[in-house]
């Protein structure tokens, strides 16, 4: 019989998901860990648990040897790392769900696992609830990953299900999401996409065995989104979704991204409501798979916690296998997409920028293009984030090369169709 070894759990944070984890701990009597310390900022402010339980000092945990298990639930991303480094240099393993510090900080904390043997979990920093990280890991090591789409942001999955579905107003929305407890304390890394670009950078790395720079990844929010958007995605029978994506395309080399995209209302994620996140993964062999469950929150984030923790018992660690493969993945920006672009000024639009426009409408009341454009060029310029130009990628927004765009073009001329309004 397996024995699981015992665990001491020192927590960092008490918080939306330290308090969820300090509940979901106490109704879980088969797990085999204790709670020793808890390390908080603020130890004038009253808490839900024993006193005795809290310190403000992280040394107090650090330095304990009997604690085997540094849980990091803080808000801090520098704060956070310092405690990550210093936990797994002193050989105790780590869980954490600390998705800033681990897009700024994996490559750093890949070199401490190797160097210490510790382990560092980190299911609930992407998707909260949904198993998305061990099953990239475990389940899809050998299957050969086509495209992973995802709502990987509750707060901005919430603000869209209200415009969508109840015609809230955006500021109404953010509000109730924030009281919620689904948003960021600033809730400027939701809206503008920080929140979702963190979590798909490291997502990355276990989809694709990529070790993506932040600041060289495409996104953007859904700050301007407007609700003449949202009627024109209805017109189309989609829904506005932010959505991370990353596909393998036939070169072999990965497009990844973070943008809004309209999505057609019978897809798997335009099902995904309120604080829920999805992931769409398609494989060579699995075919097409969807998880689906809430992506923010105390408990869905602490159940993540929790698991990790379990994880730990029998000393489970990630191996990184796609990381450490002979053939590597490599990102391009060499495609196209086509995009849906909003605007009040059509002076404000680089229509150069596009290969093509198919539709354009420039009028007192509506005023939008949809064209496509060279994905560099998008990541390269600033125009569609000022101005209040607002873009959102159309449904299946990749092209791969014009070729095929000018095939079915010719072919409906001959068939006699000309299209829209093409500019060019
Ligand atoms: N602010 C985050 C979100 C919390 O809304 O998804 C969970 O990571």
């Amino acid at each position: 019989m397996v024995t699981h070894k015992k665990l001491v759990l020192g927590i960092f944070g008490f918080g939306v998901v330290g308090e969820g984890l300090y509940k979901v701990l106490n109704m879980t009597p088969s797990l085999n860990a204790t709670l020793k310390k808890v390390c908080i900022k603020h130890p004038d402010k009253k808490r839900n648990a024993p006193a005795e339980l809290f310190t403000a000092d992280r040394q107090i945990l650090l330095k304990d040897n009997q604690i085997n298990v540094i849980v990091e639930l803080i808000d801090d991303a520098d704060a956070a790392y310092e405690i990550v480094k210093e936990a797994l240099l002193s050989g105790k393993s780590v869980v954490s769900a600390n998705k800033k510090m681990l897009a700024e900080h994996l490559i750093e904390l890949l070199e401490l696992q190797k160097q210490t043997g510790a382990s560092l979990l980190y299911e609930a920093a992407c998707c909260a609830s949904i198993p998305v990280i061990r099953n990239l890991e475990e389940y899809y090591d050998n299957d050969l990953l086509h495209s992973i789409n995802a709502v990987v942001n509750g707060s901005t999955n919430y603000i869209l299900t209200k415009i969508f579905d109840e015609k809230l107003s955006f500021k109404n929305a953010l509000i109730q999401a924030q009281q919620l407890g689904f948003a960021e304390s600033n809730p400027v890394l939701d809206v503008e996409g920080y929140d979702a670009l963190n979590k798909w950078t490291f997502l990355l790395t276990h989809a694709y065995g990529l070790l993506p720079d932040k600041e060289k990844l495409c996104f953007t929010g859904i700050q301007s989104i407007t609700s003449e958007d949202a009627r024109q995605a209805e017109k189309k029978e989609c829904v506005i979704k932010l959505v991370a994506s990353a596909k393998k395309l036939q070169n072999g080399k990965v497009a990844a991204f973070v943008l809004p995209q309209f999505v057609k209302k019978d897809d798997q994620l335009a099902f995904i409501k309120n604080e829920y996140n999805g992931v769409v993964i398609e494989s060579s062999f699995a075919d097409k798979q969807f998880f689906y469950g809430k992506g923010a929150g105390s408990l869905p984030t602490a159940s993540a916690v929790l698991s990790d923790i379990s994880a730990l018992s029998y000393d489970y660690r990630y191996e990184y296998k796609k990381l450490n493969r002979e053939e590597s993945n490599e990102l391009t920006n060499d495609f196209y997409v086509k995009a849906y672009i909003g605007f009040t000024d059509w002076d404000h639009i680089r229509k150069d920028d596009f290969e093509s426009i198919e539709e354009w409408h420039s009028n007192e009341s509506i005023n939008y293009l949809i064209g496509i454009i060279h994905f560099e060029k998008l990541q390269t310029s600033s125009w569609w984030k000022e101005n209040n130009v607002s873009l959102v990628l159309t449904a299946d927004p990749i092209i791969e090369s014009l070729d095929i765009v000018k095939l079915k073009k010719r072919s409906l001329v001959l068939a006699g169709f000309s299209g829209g309004n093409h500019l060019s």
